[in-house]
């Protein structure tokens, strides 16, 4: 009798069971058996990208779930919705939004096994195997449809165009003499790239998620800064073997991700914003990459070098204020409020009345903030129509233009006096798209301007007139750089 009892119960307790059960969807085995084979299994990425929160952070849900049912036109990413329900995709995109349990060991070994070179063919090749100055050309990231356009500065005209690592991140980076450019992707891989044979030479796996790439002053070697792991990572820029990685942690154990990598030509270093401890890490390449701590009181991001490095600006965390550093002492020196998220990184600087001052845009008010380089005051707030992405000049323009990149008036440029502070002219290259990103030329007669969207295109501006010269249609041209302005550290552009 109680046996019998038992199994009523056990039957009950199955009847009870089974519905839910089926209802229950195994994201996990979905996403193995469908995904797997180009996501990989491990998320991490194979011929997909990787997908992981901390990757798919700009994508956000909404977005994945649409790629996920509808695919990707012209990609291998095909759509899903015939397969899987709405509720499917949505579990798997739980899923893939999910953090990992353990972050995976990213260490030399499996850098190794990424690691990829050319023949050696540019050894024997000492110019460019084509018409054009080679320091006059401009390198296009087109995040559209991951592809990397080759510019003719002189004549606007494309000379090459290739395939690149899915989304590119941060700049790409050039050797001292302007011949290799570098490039970093949002998975990690570094890439390396003869603009004289124009083939890709090399290409490294240097972590899971990177926000950007750096080279040293000398060319010899790149440091690459991750969210995961958590690590900077120096690599030799001929052969890409690891010389170091940097478990990022705090003197007091406390583990960081890596917001960004700079190098300081005039200190010969490599200098680490990092994101979650207050501490900002300069490599010292004169004594061996030797590793000094700059204590601080709360995490920097976002960094303006002033033009002798000895100071830069970080963002606080609040975005209400830039804390300026002086490097050689590394302690705060003074706080100048900015409210409405500066761009720091994006400042540029020139002369004005005999003074240096620095211009930033800000990410969430419409106003570029003008600051005095001597004292840190603000020297001028100028209203712009929106909240800003982008700034640039030239040392020999007297114009700096700036993007409105967020809000109704993403569309419009503004160009502004660098004599009088004022803004000159706004322009419209295409109404309702975004225009954003401006560069210039090896000698500053044009400017070129992105409109930022997939079926968008580069603008030429002649610099003097401000009138359009020529316009190429590309896949959101989310930005480009002109190896001459790199190389020289023109004020007139980030670095
Ligand atoms: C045949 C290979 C392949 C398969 C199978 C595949 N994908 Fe993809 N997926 C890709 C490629 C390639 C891309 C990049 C497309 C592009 O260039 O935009 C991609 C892109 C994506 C993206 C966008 C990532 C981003 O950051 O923009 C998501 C999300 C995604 N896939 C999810 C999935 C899921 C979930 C599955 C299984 C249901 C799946 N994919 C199956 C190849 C694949």
């Amino acid at each position: 009798m109680r046996r019998l009892l038992s199994s009523l119960a056990a039957i009950c307790l199955a009847l009870v069971a089974a519905p839910a059960y089926a209802e229950e969807i195994d994201a996990t085995g979905l996403y193995n058996r469908n995904c797997g084979v180009c996501h990989g299994v491990d998320r991490l990425g194979k011929l997909g990208p990787a997908l992981l929160p901390q990757n798919l952070k700009r994508l956000r849900k909404k977005r994945a779930h649409d790629v996920i049912k509808n695919g990707r036109p012209a990609t291998q990413m095909a759509a899903f919705g015939e397969e899987l329900n709405d509720d499917e995709i949505s579990a798997i995109v739980e899923y893939i939004f999910t953090p990992l349990k353990d972050v995976p060991r990213w260490g030399e070994k499996e850098m190794d096994a990424t690691r990829n070179i050319a023949i050696e063919v540019d050894k024997y090749i000492k110019a460019p195997l084509y018409k054009a100055d080679p320091l006059n050309l401009f390198v296009v990231v087109e995040t559209g449809d991951h592809h990397v356009s080759i510019l003719n500065g002189d004549t606007f005209e494309v000379i090459h165009r290739f395939k690149s690592r899915f989304a590119l991140h941060g700049g790409p980076k050039f050797t001292p003499d302007g011949r290799y450019v570098f490039f970093g992707s949002r998975d990690g891989w570094v890439t390396k790239f003869d603009l004289y044979t124009l083939e890709i030479l090399a290409e490294i796996r240097a972590g899971i998620n990177t926000r950007n790439i750096a080279i040293s002053p000398d060319g010899s070697s790149i440091a690459v800064a991750n969210y995961l792991p958590h690590s900077l990572v120096i690599l030799n820029s001929t052969d890409f073997s690891v010389e170091q990685i940097y478990d990022v942690k705090s003197t007091d154990g406390e583990s960081s991700r890596v917001s960004a990598v700079y190098q300081a030509p005039k200190r010969n270093s490599f200098i680490a914003a990092l994101k979650d401890v207050p501490e900002i890490w300069e490599l010292q390449l004169d004594k061996g990459a030797k590793l000094r701590r700059i204590k601080i009181d709360e995490p920097l991001d976002d960094f303006f070098f002033d033009d002798g490095y000895k100071h830069l600006l970080g963002s606080s965390r609040d975005g209400q204020n830039a804390v300026v550093i002086d490097i050689d002492a590394g302690a705060s020196i003074a706080r100048i409020g900015l409210p409405g998220l500066p761009h720091l990184g994006s400042g540029i600087s020139w002369d004005y009345k005999g003074r240096q001052v620095m211009a930033t845009p800000h990410l969430k008010e419409g106003k570029v903030s003008v600051i005095d380089l001597a004292d840190w005051s603000i020297l001028k707030t100028i209203e712009t129509k929106g909240p800003g992405f982008f700034m640039r000049g030239h040392e020999k323009s007297p114009y700096v233009w700036t993007d409105v990149f967020f809000g109704p008036n993403k569309d419009v440029l503004h160009i502004i006096d660098t004599r009088t502070l004022e803004i000159v002219k706004t322009i419209k290259p295409a109404p309702g798209k975004t225009a954003a990103h401006v560069e210039f030329d090896k000698d500053g007669s044009h400017a070129i301007v992105s409109i930022w969207e997939k079926d968008g295109a580069i603008v030429i501006y002649d610099a003097k007139t401000l009138e359009e010269v020529k316009r190429i249609p590309m896949s959101k041209p989310s930005g480009k750089y002109n190896v001459w302005n790199k190389i020289t550290f023109s004020r007139g552009t980030s670095h």
